[in-house]
């Protein structure tokens, strides 16, 4: 909504017809304009080549099963020379999971090299959750392997505020003071 503010075109994709009723809403409430499409990450067919000067995705790929099919989609929609941004957990946050006691732990309980998918609970809901870990090289391998080049990739703390948000259990906290939470990347279609 900020960029369409700003005098973007912008188009926002998501999967579920609830998220893209809730940004409807936001839309009109906020009196800017923004065309939305419901639609997967990985088949992005409804949107033509290379018409795009950019692509923000803020904490959606780990919930995306076809990675590689998802950057290949960006990559054909964006111009040569332009850029895919995302954030997400930091990778090393999985490690913290332990999937058995459904909770955080602050020794590793998890595999770094473990790409299996994660199970969880959306904290303060019974919602049943998958999401895909995938290392940092491996975020870099698939990013260049479907024509992005990587321009800047940030390893950042708990955003401000977070601390203080009653939601972010003691364990995010305790790991936090140790290591990067969030994952930024920037990366350059060749
Ligand atoms: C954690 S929310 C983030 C939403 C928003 N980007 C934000 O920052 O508030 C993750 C979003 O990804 C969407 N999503 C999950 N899998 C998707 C897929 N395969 N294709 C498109 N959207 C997907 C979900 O419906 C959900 O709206």
């Amino acid at each position: 909504m900020e960029l369409a503010r700003q005098g973007a075109r912008v188009t926002g994709v998501d999967v579920s017809d609830a998220q893209i009723a809730l940004a409807q809403r936001r839309v009109e409430g906020a009196g800017v304009s923004v065309r939305l499409l419901r639609a997967d990450a990985a088949d992005l067919s409804p949107l033509p080549d290379a018409s795009f000067d950019a692509i923000v995705a803020v904490y959606v790929f780990p919930y995306v099963e076809e990675i590689a099919v998802c950057l290949a989609e960006c990559t054909r929609l964006l111009r040569p020379g332009v850029r895919l941004i995302f954030a997400q957990d930091h990778p090393i946050r999985a490690c913290f999971w332990d999937e058995e006691m459904q909770e955080e732990s602050v020794l590793p309980a998890r595999s770094y090299f473990d790409d299996s998918p994660l199970r969880w609970t959306f904290a303060g809901s019974d919602a049943a959750m998958t999401s895909h870990h995938r290392t940092l090289e491996r975020w870099v391998f698939s990013l260049h392997e479907v024509g992005f080049v990587v321009k800047t990739l940030r390893e950042l703390p708990l955003p401000d505020g977070w601390a203080d948000d009653p939601n972010v259990d003691e364990y995010t906290r305790e790991i936090a003071a140790f290591l990067p939470q969030v994952m930024v990347i920037e990366a350059v279609k060749r």
